[in-house]
């Protein structure tokens, strides 16, 4: 996808007046075919057929653009109760949190009480939490956050995008606590004042960053649906004898999902991130902004009865 495309996606996923209106379409548009369900208990099943797969998941509450504390307490209360049903389901799944849908914007002190109420309860059912990492502006805030969590609690995450400049050094602050890291590329539009912006670099960094965090013994998950950086890092374990229970293969709902089950014959461990929820919208345009094809099936999406 051009520039100029890419961009216009990445703009209109910041666009809260369509934030507001997609929520009323429901998930037309294709947006079923990358989202879960519109509810928790609709994603029940489709986790237990990619656990049938042997494809781990990690569950997402889709939510962008809160504005109140209100807000962000349901969106806790919402967490928690996902965190349970994973626990009675017994899902092989984890969960992923945005800490702005919890009320990182709004204030400190609300982002960690409501971070410390979901993580005693993931400590409780013995669920993993990776907290995602937004745009630059928050990934400063979204670490500090992390590396307090991570002195009280083992079972939590976060994630690393290689497209921004002070990756390499975040990674070496973060190794004295031992982390549990999701590499990525990064998703939201950057400017050249933080972030690489030509793609071959975003690629090298990527490879530099999980190059030194799998050297480093922690764990490392590749989210990435690139070939490249797949049998880069295959040969990479391969060449360390990095074994399987230090690393996973992660991907999107929805994306290649051939190759996750290619990914699993061959004995790697794999691991869906699977958002559910009807705010649908913000992820759904970043994905529009990564890839055509999710253009042409978001266009048949819009004359499907
Ligand atoms: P990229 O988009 O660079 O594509 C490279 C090549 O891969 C393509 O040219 C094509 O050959 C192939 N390819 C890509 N998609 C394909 C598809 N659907 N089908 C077939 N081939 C395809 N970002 C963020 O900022 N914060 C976060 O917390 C997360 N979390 C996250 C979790 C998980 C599990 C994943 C997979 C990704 C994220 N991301 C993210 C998104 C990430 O930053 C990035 O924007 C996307 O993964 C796109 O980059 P890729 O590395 O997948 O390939």
């Amino acid at each position: 996808m051009d520039a100029i495309s890419k961009n216009f996606f990445l703009y209109l996923s910041k666009n809260s007046t369509l934030d507001r209106m997609a929520k009323r379409w429901g998930s037309k548009f294709g947006a079923d075919r990358i989202v879960g369900g519109e509810s928790f208990d609709g994603a029940i099943q489709v986790i237990q057929g990619m656990n049938r797969q042997g494809i781990a998941v990690t569950v997402d509450h889709l939510g962008e653009f809160i504005h109140s504390a209100e807000e962000a307490k349901l969106r806790c209360q919402e967490s928690i109760q996902t965190i349970r049903k994973i626990s009675e389901h017994n899902l092989n799944s984890q969960m992923s949190v945005k800490v702005t849908s919890l009320g990182l914007d709004i204030s400190a002190e609300l982002v960690w009480e409501n971070m410390l109420k979901i993580m005693d309860e993931a400590v409780k059912y013995d669920v993993f939490i990776t907290i995602d990492m937004e745009d630059s502006s928050r990934c400063g805030k979204t670490l500090d956050l992390y590396k307090a969590l991570k002195e009280r609690y083992d079972n939590i995450g976060t994630v690393i995008q290689s497209y921004l400049y002070r990756s390499s050094r975040d990674l070496d602050e973060l190794n004295e606590l031992d982390p549990v890291l999701r590499l990525v590329k990064g998703a939201y539009k950057e400017p050249a004042e933080v972030a690489f912006q030509e793609k071959y670099k975003v690629d090298e960094n990527l490879k530099h960053l999980i190059k030194k965090n799998l050297l480093n013994g922690n764990f490392t998950s590749i989210a990435s649906h690139d070939d490249a950086i797949i049998e880069y890092t295959k040969d990479l374990v391969k060449e360390h004898h990095i074994p399987t229970d230090q690393f996973e293969f992660q991907m999107l709902y929805g994306m290649r999902s051939d190759t996750q089950v290619q990914l699993v014959k061959e004995g790697y461990p794999v691991r869906v991130y699977m958002p559910y929820g009807t705010d649908w919208y913000g992820y759904f345009m970043r994905r529009l902004a990564e890839r055509p094809a999710n253009v042409s099936f978001a266009l048949r999406g819009m004359f499907k009865k």
